[in-house]
């Protein structure tokens, strides 16, 4: 017998498969049984990460070996999961979106906390050493005031057209799937709710938003954003600050230097100066994974806690209505 946190990962898909290789990076973690929707997907599931095969999400969810389940389902389907985790007494860390949009959030919190279980959602960047770093820097006035976000996050997905990240129904589209992490920085930065948003798309397929750039004004504080799901961007993120900035090339991976810089990049005769910095060198998931074990009597996480996530619910809610998306059939 170990003491470690005995996992279950619902579904069995791209990031479950991922989420499993940080499990074994982690200090505080074991899997322990994998749910899918199919025997045959558990099973295949379970002969490349060995733990034992669960035919539903229901066995998963009430199997008397796990303590905790990283949700690894479609975002349509996250509430619904969180819900019935909790009502299992199961500790959550559920992937990003956390829902489809802030009344579904506050229902999901509202199970997670009756039922007195850790919840979080698993927005991994925010887990890392380089976070932390970067928080610390802005904290102690190292760029003077923040006071522009500019972020991109976006790809030309090479996955079939059946995938859920294309069904409007299913919160398909770029705004859910990759915008959410340039407004969740940008959250976590202004540590604020938005006052305003606009959101511009252009669509495909069902109406979902293919490629769409976002203005978010979180009072004395901006976000500027592109996201896609069928255009290659370059994914980055630079924070603008009074006194300075600070760049992170890879702000959603964390595996590359974040450079701080002062002087004026616009003044050739200015001197700048930088430094850079890079502090996540464990699999990155492990840091969400021990951050839970960390913090799991206090029910929630002081580096993504659900003030924020509930937050970050309602600015993808402004951004949606900015633009007329709905996930409504019919709207
Ligand atoms: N944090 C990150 O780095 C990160 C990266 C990628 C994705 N994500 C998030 O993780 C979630 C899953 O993404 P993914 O890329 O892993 O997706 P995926 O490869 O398509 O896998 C989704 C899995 O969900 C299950 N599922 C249940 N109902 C389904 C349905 N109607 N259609 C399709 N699959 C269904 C399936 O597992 P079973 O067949 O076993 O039931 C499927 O394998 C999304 O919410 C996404 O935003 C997070």
């Amino acid at each position: 017998m170990d003491s470690k946190l005995r996992w279950g990962i619902l579904a069995t898909g791209k990031i479950a498969r991922r989420f499993a290789v940080g499990l074994a990076a982690s200090e505080t973690g074991r899997l322990v049984a994998v749910g899918s929707r199919t025997l045959e997907s558990a099973e295949a599931f379970a002969a490349d990460y060995p733990c034992i095969p669960c035919g539903s999400y229901d066995k998963l969810i009430h199997h008397p070996e796990v303590d905790a389940v990283y949700i690894a389902t479609p975002h349509s389907q996250h509430e619904r999961d969180i819900i019935a985790c909790a009502r299992a007494g199961k500790h959550i860390l559920s992937e990003k979106p956390f829902t489809l949009d802030f009344p579904s959030a506050q229902r999901a919190i509202e199970a997670a906390r009756s039922a007195g279980v850790f919840c979080a959602e698993a927005f991994m960047c925010r887990f890392t050493p380089d976070y932390v770093a970067i928080r610390d820097l802005i904290r102690s006035g190292r760029i003077g005031e923040p006071k522009l976000v500019r972020a991109s996050f976006g790809f030309a997905s090479k996955r079939g057209t059946d995938n859920f990240r294309f069904v409007r129904a299913e919160g398909g589209g770029g705004l859910m799937d990759v915008g959410s992490y340039c407004v969740q920085l940008a959250d976590w930065v202004f540590n604020r709710p938005a006052v305003r948003s606009c959101y511009a798309m252009e669509t495909a397929g069902d109406g979902y938003d293919a490629v769409g750039s976002g203005t978010v004004d979180y009072g004395n504080g901006l976000l500027s954003f592109s996201c896609a799901v069928h255009l290659e961007l370059v994914n980055g993120a630079t924070i603008f600050g009074t006194e300075g900035r600070i760049e992170m090339p890879r702000p959603w991976f964390c595996d590359q230097p974040f450079v701080v810089s002062h002087g004026s990049p616009n003044d050739p005769s200015a001197v700048v100066t930088s430094e850079s910095f890079h502090l996540t060198t464990n699999d990155l998931y492990a840091y969400e994974i021990d951050a839970v074990a960390r913090q799991i009597s206090s029910g929630e996480a002081t580096e993504h806690p659900l003030t924020s996530t509930l937050r970050n619910m309602q600015t993808l809610d402004a951004l949606r209505e900015s633009a007329g998306l709905s996930f409504m059939p019919g709207h």
